[in-house]
């Protein structure tokens, strides 16, 4: 297998990610062990879930592969596009809802969610701190009022750009932040527990 593959095991402490290039391997939460394997020639078809890093092969009507650098909203700068922090351009991070992205460290990812507030770009842990394995944003974006991002499962509050919570079951925690920057229209990684970030 040319790409790696990323395989995720949600628990309730939280997810496991793990990134392989082979065609077996294994995820450790706690004293479990979960093996897998994946079977190659499936993926061919084009029904792998992931590949690894920004570049991504789709095939077109023709049948023929496209490298999916050379499309989408916001084509980066070549500067911008070999550094391994960048995430998105600060344009395509929404002012209402949110986008997710990877934040990888090694063989490890942990899933966040950008927002916009104001004139600030802000990331946090794609969690919820009443219950952790709950995805603030399930995929099409976390719900947000004009000061707050609203857990869907139990309707906890947290203030945008802040991350404080000051309504629900986990009233007086906090989101876990992400350092991000942004630079020249870029949002950047700068947390120094990660080595390279990826929109999801
Ligand atoms: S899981 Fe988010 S408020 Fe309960």
């Amino acid at each position: 297998m040319d790409d790696a593959i990323r395989v995720t095991v949600e628990t309730d402490d939280g997810d496991e990610t793990v990134r392989i290039h082979d065609t077996e391997g294994a995820v450790e939460v706690g004293d479990a062990m979960f093996r897998f394997s994946v079977d190659d020639e499936r993926a061919d078809d084009g029904e792998r879930p992931y590949t690894d890093g920004n570049v991504s092969a789709d095939r077109d009507n023709s049948g023929t592969e496209t490298d999916s650098r050379e499309q989408g909203p916001s084509a980066a700068t070549p500067e911008s596009a070999t550094d391994p922090r960048r995430l998105v351009a600060v344009d395509d991070v929404p002012t209402r809802g949110t986008i997710r992205f990877e934040a990888i460290d090694g063989q490890r990812g942990t899933e966040g969610i950008l927002e916009r507030s104001g004139d600030g770009v802000y990331a946090w842990r794609n969690s919820c701190p009443h219950k952790p394995h709950v995805r603030l944003d399930p995929g099409f974006g976390a719900r947000t009022t004009d000061d707050h991002i609203v857990c869907h499962e139990h309707g906890a509050r947290f203030v945008r750009g802040d991350g404080f919570c000051t309504r629900g079951p986990c009233r007086g925690q906090s989101l876990d932040l992400i350092e991000v920057e942004c630079r020249d229209g870029d949002v950047y990684l700068t947390d120094e527990r990660f080595d390279s970030g990826r929109r999801l």
